[in-house]
């Protein structure tokens, strides 16, 4: 294989001075170099290592589990004599088993990692078959008797509500007088709304294979967003401390949130199970088992009172949100945080009183994806000003703009923090002009004036997204750089690569600060034994704080080298340049290579670590106030669908995003985020439906009944252009968060639909649709919205 591989990250800033004083960029602000992802020739080739294709060692076992039937019920007895007769079984485990605590709960101890007495749903892990094969285990799990006494249950979010029946503590944010602006509103919406929730579909399953060491040691490989958590969850299943767990991993074959707390059952079960047989041990979900186990997206369920001028201007909101939490916590609290802090979305909203609730239900624990609540938040108040804009016969975007958040005035959110670095007008006039939405949009009522069953919609929405765990403590990184005496570097730091790029920014970063290319630059894979206590690459924070704890580290080697080369070659440390591979200090250019290898000689330290914290972010839970996001990142997008009103079939006919990712490390990985997030939240409203049956058993549990977007679902006509800018914060190299903001775009594909939708009546009408928009629920209002215009 021979790559070119290109010179990293913001030519102008490849001699790199050894200052540690960012220098002014001057004009407009460098780009970043599109170099592939580091693994992109391995992915394609299948070469690439994910858990299950690390080598096993000899004498490994495998294991499956035993799932509950009943939505919520004791457990009178479990006959597993045929389990363990079964072929190849060498040893079935049930709660008792564990030796430490019984729990993987990520914040609260509700998450029984083996149903011990009682299920909270179907799918529930009650036991765990070991088994010569994969094939043996999987079939000896479904010989288990269990007797149940069964227990009334809740399904939905509403039901969950009316019982008051919450998993987590309520959360409450009050600015301003809402009841006043309700008041005296001329314009008033108030009604119920409900989005559903989304299965991550990571297409490398949940998976782990422990390894028992010497001395009460384990290693855990896992595939994970978290490992310090499989670490701390693991040691806690067994009663050991903590140094006794190593937990390694390469790389994810996607998380999307799904596996930033609940790849912890697994990890936690193959480690019980390889230290109670002595031997390795392989837990793979299947597909079936993986999406009947785990948790996905919370669905919401929303009260909304909301009173605008005659305008169309948000005078207040009363907004009440239920969670789809599920059976447990898991991270329901900080997922209705981020709602909490996101339905305001791009626009000042004068007063507010919202207040969430974690709807305890017997199904999955509800988990994080992609935005985090973020998009629940937002979706409601982007369907909101749609519906009002239709009442009021203005376009929808001349609402939006009225309402944007300003740069002087108008510019606090209900949470108290000051939007910064607004971009969202210049977005917003930018996309106006490039998409053409103004003639499109005549043109889309040109066509449905004409056309009687296809029908048009048009609809451009923002996202401004906060940066930074919404927990201040987890925004901290480490990580390590080893330059060995051939001039090669090592980096390992605490994020993990899911498929978004991560290394390969990181690799950037750090080539760039010694003057080197990737080529010199090699990353390991994440380990509890390297870089310790880390958070879960998570939040969109991954290159935030990794790159930056590698910068830091870099940084350090880069001083102490060029201190070395001034003491030897004379000149002052800072007039040392790293560049091309080459360092010239005093007037001499030498090879980077053989200035490390004479320090080297000078014995000077040729590794270091790094440690990065987010400035400025607090929080206080108890008034939902404070300043929790370091930045903003801010976009546009434009959607334009044509919906066939006999069948509830519909097409995404264009697509024009502009994303604010500041200056970009790597605009090609940063457009594939931005192109992958929005088509995954088109999913998420479209397509993407959960069904649970009235005993509680989810019925969407494989691609055959569940539909995530096709490569033929992404537009013909897909246009995604990075606006040019730099973070005005001091983030890594001024670059921008792009994992999980460009999912909220998803929402003008449901506003699309909904344009389309409200074609068949007078235009001043709003449909009745919920999401996911499916095709049976268009049809459905369609229909509806007929039924309404004819009487
Ligand atoms: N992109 C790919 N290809 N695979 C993933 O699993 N996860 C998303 C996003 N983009 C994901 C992805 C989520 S949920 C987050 S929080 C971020 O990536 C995490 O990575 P980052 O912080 O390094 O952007
Ligand atoms: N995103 C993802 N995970 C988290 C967050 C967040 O904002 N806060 C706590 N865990
Ligand atoms: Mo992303 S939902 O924060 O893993």
């Amino acid at each position: 294989m021979n790559m070119r591989v290109n010179i990293p990250v913001e030519l102008d800033r490849l001699a790199v001075r050894n200052d540690r004083i960012p220098r002014p960029v001057v004009g407009e602000p460098a780009a970043g170099t599109a170099s592939p992802h580091e693994s992109a020739t391995l992915h394609v080739s299948g070469e690439a290592v994910y858990t299950d294709d690390i080598p096993e060692l000899r004498n490994t076992a495998y294991a499956a589990l035993g799932l509950s039937d009943k939505a919520h019920a004791r457990i009178k007895g479990m006959d597993l004599d045929a389990v363990r007769k079964a072929p190849g079984v060498i040893a079935v485990l049930t709660a008792k088993d564990i030796p430490g605590v019984n729990d993987c709960g990520p914040v609260i101890a509700d998450d029984p990692i083996l149903a011990d007495g009682l299920v909270q749903y179907v799918g529930q892990p009650m036991f765990i078959v070991v088994a010569r094969s994969v094939a043996e285990a999987r079939r000896a799990a479904r010989l288990g008797k269990v007797e149940y006494e069964p227990l009334p249950f809740l399904l939905t979010p509403e039901q969950a509500k009316a019982a008051h029946a919450g998993t987590t503590d309520e959360l409450r944010l009050i600015q301003g007088d809402v009841q006043q602006a309700l008041a005296g509103a001329p314009v008033r919406l108030r009604g119920t709304f409900s989005c559903g929730g989304q299965e991550q579909f990571y297409l490398e399953g949940q998976i782990a294979y422990a390894i028992p060491r010497e001395k009460d040691g384990m290693l855990v490989q896992c595939s994970t967003q978290h490992p310090t958590e499989m670490q701390h969850a693991v040691s806690h299943a067994l009663g050991w401390q903590r140094h006794q767990v190593e937990v390694e991993c390469r790389r994810l074959g996607g998380g999307f949130g799904g596996k930033e707390s609940q790849s912890a059952i697994f990890a936690c079960l193959a480690s019980v199970c390889a230290w109670r047989l002595h031997r390795p041990v392989k837990l793979r979900a299947d597909r079936d088992d993986d999406m009947m186990i785990t948790g996905k997206r919370h669905g919401f369920y929303y009260e909304y009172d909301v009173g605008f001028d005659n305008e169309g201007r948000i005078l207040g909101v009363k907004l009440d949100m239920t969670l789809h939490s599920g059976f447990s916590a898991d991270l329901s609290e900080a997922v209705a945080s981020r709602a909490l802090a996101h339905f305001d979305n791009a626009y000042y909203i004068p007063a507010a009183d919202i207040h969430t609730m974690c709807g305890k239900v017997n199904t999955q624990s509800a988990t994080a994806f992609r935005g985090f609540g973020a998009p629940q938040g937002a979706l409601i108040t982007e369907v909101l000003i749609d519906r009002v804009a239709r009442q009021l016969g203005k376009d929808p975007l001349d609402v939006r703009r009225i309402n944007l958040y300003g740069t002087d005035t108008r510019n606090v959110t209900p949470y108290g923090e000051v939007v910064e670095g607004n971009l969202l007008e210049p977005i917003m006039t930018e996309l106006e002009a490039s998409s053409d939405y103004r003639a499109r949009r005549k043109a889309v009522q040109d066509f449905n004036a004409h056309s009687a069953i296809l029908k048009k919609g048009l609809a451009m929405t923002p996202v401004k997204f906060g940066i930074s765990f919404n927990v201040p403590a987890f925004n901290q990184a480490g990580a390590l750089v080893h330059i060995y005496r051939d001039g090669s570097v090592l980096v390992n730091h605490g994020g993990i690569e899911m498929g978004q790029g991560l290394n390969t920014k990181v690799a950037q970063i750090v080539a760039n600060t010694l003057g080197l290319d990737l080529e010199c630059v090699r990353l390991t894979a994440t380990d509890t034994y390297k870089v310790i206590n880390t958070s879960a690459t998570a939040a969109s924070t991954g290159s935030d704080l990794n790159g930056k704890a590698a910068e830091d580290a870099a940084l350090t080697l880069r001083t102490r080298l060029a201190e070395f080369a001034a003491r030897k070659y004379g000149g002052r440390p800072d007039d040392v340049v790293f560049a091309w591979r080459q360092v010239s200090v005093n007037g001499r250019t030498l090879p980077f290579a053989q200035l490390v290898e004479e320090a080297y000689w000078d014995r000077v330290q040729l590794w270091s670590d790094g440690f990065y914290k987010t400035p400025d972010i607090s929080w206080d839970k108890a008034t939902s106030h404070g300043h929790p996001f370091y930045y903003y990142a801010f976009g546009w997008a434009v959607s334009e669908v044509a919906v066939d009103t006999l069948t509830g079939e519909w097409r995404l006919l264009r697509a024009d995003i502009l994303h604010d990712v500041g200056a970009s490390i790597n605009p090609a990985i940063d457009i594939g985020q931005i192109e992958g997030g929005y088509i995954q939240g088109a999913g998420w409203l479209t397509s993407e439906e959960l069904v649970w049956r009235e005993d509680g058993r989810l019925m969407t549990h494989a691609p055959s009944t569940y539909k995530i977007p096709a490569i033929s679902d992404c537009p013909r006509d897909f246009r995604v252009q990075l606006f040019k800018t730099r973070n005005h914060q001091d983030s890594v190299h001024h670059s921008k968060a792009v994992g999980e903001p460009p999912l909220v775009h998803g929402i003008s594909v449901f506003n699309a639909i909904n344009d389309a939708v409200a074609a068949v009546g007078d235009g001043r009408q709003s449909p009745d649709l919920l999401a996911p928009a499916t095709p049976e629920a268009i049809l459905n209002a369609v229909e509806a919205l007929r039924q309404r215009s004819a009487a």
